[in-house]
């Protein structure tokens, strides 16, 4: 069993294949942390893990000595109120005003498996689980921290119970899923920032003492900041070092923090953003915490990203699809924007036929008056001008030319110009009477009331009951302003953010379970919200509305620190590209868009005969390499943050299979020799490589690597290695 309790020590072991997290009960029921890394043996560390006093520090009641101190004990999940001036991980307020807290080990119990989080999108399929109850003595508030261990992939998934037990009702101000104090400070903090139409660009930056944290206040995971960060030593690279990574499964407002103290003690912690939250939790309720996802190494980044991406292909949502190969796509959105109809649509779907494309999927503009982005949302019923005779031929249509269909929605929205705001004004996020923003025109529906829960189920379902719909695209295109509920009492205002989300999640659960077959995808303006916990219903996400293939290498680098290549969608767009007005050879974006989830967003009424040769190769090779980007394991080479290029390959489990792809930014001139180093062969094994003349052992493709010839702006090179027996 991975999980161990020894009573003469009183001490958890955490064991996964290469890693070990080891606390105690200390005097009085205190959680100490004692360790989190690389797998140790179980031997006492109660010796080794001393704490020496220090001034200012002060002391718990009964404490034996000077230095029992809250302020000094490395521990698990910190309260306010008692000596630890540190950010705590609960805090909760009493009906006589009082916050104070103190947390002490009450009861513990080992799991097989994993329970589900109720609400909640999580992991599933963990080995075991600890559950660990802490109590406060004084009040009877309960809070029960979960461990669940995946052994092979290094992850322990984190979440707290806060129960109230304490007969009267009580007001949770701070609930965080996670927090870990590491005895060290000399660490970078990695995360991804950015902005619609340039997501996920990696930052890394020493810690300094204070508090430095990646969050969102917007109402969703948002393109500025995303829900993942890692601790790693100065010295890590792809390749070598230590790496303390940590996710959150949740799609709103979060934190995560690291907190370096005067004692060089790092304080990891991240969880549901305490920002404007409260939550009131009566006599006998539980509050749960979203998920968080951590992982440790001593391998480096790329390993780091491979325990995410092994938890989230094979541990993450909707069992079905979520380790299969996705259909390639194409979609109208960049090929006609508003300015479609019936006819134009029928050209469109004509042409596609022998391309070797999956599903035509039709976006924003089928609906209601929608002409342009100022009205309809929220009428999801279809523009009759546009599309006299429904979606039925259309759908007809994609079948007839061997293709399925998918439809665009955005229905967490509503513009002011629609029926369903003239019908129910109050079922917006505002306050009424009070001027309010919008943002693309629209206002935000209130998740928080049921009532728009149930309208949301009903209005989707009319449409997916009634029509072959394989595939839908959910899109979400601003944040949340003036977040005030008509539905919520005074005293839950600070409810809504994390109303919204859990009804969210009930509304795509409920989707994802009438609707079985449907493949979801997420979108909010391209990567607004590409979080673990969108994933979980949505196995993929549209990963920016910059579909230009250069910004792409930075932005779906970025992107798979945390998350695995398929579930990004990427697709081949026009040339000059829309966003960035770029000229890029058709082999580029190909190679950069097959890297993911691949499709088309271009007007095949423009290819010419040579342009669909191409795609129609580019459509066979995909579906030659797709199991490979599906479940090869996927490493960066060489990063366009750092450098003028990038590279990555995919490389099959069992190391027979690979392809690389090479990408140059700019050319340089007088540049004789570039060599690119592949990764994750077996070092023994003979390969060929399809694009070269030759057979070459793992180890010298790994160590003497591979010159490339010189290349020019944009031009790229892929490499596809298969074993030789
Ligand atoms: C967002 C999406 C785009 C497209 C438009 C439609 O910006 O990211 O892909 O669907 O909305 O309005």
């Amino acid at each position: 069993m991975p999980i161990t309790f020894v009573p003469e020590t009183q001490t958890f072991y955490l064991d996964t294949d290469n890693t070990s997290a080891i606390f105690r009960v200390y005097d009085q029921g205190y959680i100490l942390t004692e360790y989190w890394g690389k797998r140790i043996h179980h031997a006492d560390l109660t010796r080794l893990q001393k704490v020496y006093a220090s001034g200012f520090s002060p002391n718990y009641p009964g404490a034996v000595d000077r230095s029992w101190s809250l302020d000094l004990i490395p521990t698990e999940y910190p309260v306010y109120g008692g000596g630890d001036y540190r950010s705590p991980a609960v805090q909760v307020q009493f009906p006589d005003g009082s916050r104070l807290l103190d947390l002490k080990y009450h009861s513990h119990r080992v799991l097989e498996g994993k329970p589900e989080l109720p609400g909640l999108p999580h992991l599933d399929g963990a080995d075991c689980t600890l559950e660990l109850t802490l109590c406060d003595d004084y009040s009877g508030l309960e809070v029960v921290l979960s461990y669940s261990l995946f052994e092979k992939i290094d992850i322990i998934a984190r979440s707290a119970r806060i129960c109230n037990k304490t007969g009267a009702p009580l007001k949770v101000t701070r609930a965080l899923s996670a927090s870990i104090d590491l005895p060290r400070a000399d660490f970078d903090m990695m995360g991804l920032y950015g902005a619609h139409i340039r997501e996920r660009q990696l930052d890394r930056t020493p810690l300094r003492h204070g508090i430095q944290s990646v969050e969102s206040r917007r109402g969703a995971s948002s393109h500025q900041h995303n829900p993942f960060a890692a601790l790693v030593s100065r010295e890590t690279t792809e390749f070598s070092g230590d790496a303390y990574g940590a996710a959150l499964i949740y799609s709103g407002n979060f934190v995560i923090s690291a907190e370096v103290d005067s004692f060089d003690t790092t304080r990891f912690q991240l969880g549901i953003n305490p920002f404007d939250f409260s939550w009131k939790l009566e006599d006998g309720e539980e509050f749960v915490t979203p998920e968080a996802v951590m992982t440790y190494t001593d391998q480096g980044l790329n390993r780091m990203s491979q325990n995410f991406h092994n938890a989230f292909r094979h541990h993450l949502g909707h069992t079905r699809i979520r380790n299969k190969v996705r259909p390639i796509v194409i979609n109208n959105w960049e090929a006609t924007y508003f300015d479609f109809d019936e006819e134009k649509l029928f050209d469109i779907i004509d042409c596609c036929k022998g391309l070797g494309i999956d599903t035509f999927v039709l976006d924003d503009g089928w609906f209601g008056k929608r002409y342009n982005d100022v009205c309809s949302l929220g009428d999801w019923v279809v523009n009759k001008d546009k599309l006299p005779h429904g979606l039925d031929p259309i759908i007809e249509r994609c079948e007839q030319n061997g293709m399925s269909f998918g439809l665009w929605f955005e229905p967490e929205m509503v513009s002011e110009d629609s029926d369903l705001y003239r019908a129910h004004p109050e079922w917006a996020i505002h306050k009424e009477g009070r001027p309010f923003c919008t943002g693309r025109c629209q206002l935000v529906l209130d998740l928080a009331n049921p009532e728009v829960l149930e309208y949301l189920k009903k209005a989707l379902s009319d449409v997916l009951a009634n029509h072959r719909i394989s595939y839908v695209k959910w899109d979400m295109n601003r944040h949340i302003t003036d977040a005030y509920s008509s539905a919520l009492p005074a005293d839950r205002q600070p409810e809504i953010y994390h109303r919204y989300m859990l009804n969210l999640y009930a509304l795509l659960d409920y989707l994802n379970k009438r609707f079985p077959d449907v493949a979801f995808e997420g979108c909010s303006g391209g990567g607004g919200r590409f979080d673990a916990g969108m994933l979980y219903y949505m196995p993929q996400t549209w990963t920016s509305d910059d579909s230009d293939a250069i910004e792409r290498l930075k932005i779906q680098y970025g992107t798979s620190f945390a998350y695995p290549p398929q579930c990004m969608t990427a697709h081949i767009s026009a040339s000059p590209n829309h966003q960035m007005g770029r000229v890029t050879p058709y082999d580029t974006r190909a190679r950069v868009a097959m890297s993911a989830s691949f499709g088309y967003e271009l007007n095949p009424l423009h290819l010419t005969d040579e342009e669909r040769e191409e795609i129609k190769n580019q459509t066979a090779r995909y579906k030659k390499i797709a199991p490979l980007v599906t479940e090869g394991d996927f490493y960066r080479l060489i990063s366009p943050f750092d450098r003028n290029c990038c590279a990555w390959m995919f490389v099959s489990p069992d190391k027979r299979r690979a392809v690389a792809v090479y990408v140059q930014k700019l050319g340089v001139p007088a540049w004789p020799r570039n060599l690119v180093y592949l990764a994750g062969l077996n070092p023994d094994a003979r390969y060929r490589i399809e694009e070269m003349d030759g057979e070459f052992y793992g180890d010298e493709l790994m160590h003497a690597g591979i010159a490339l010839p010189w290349m020019g702006d944009f031009q790229s090179a892929s490499f596809t290695l298969e074993q030789i027996d």
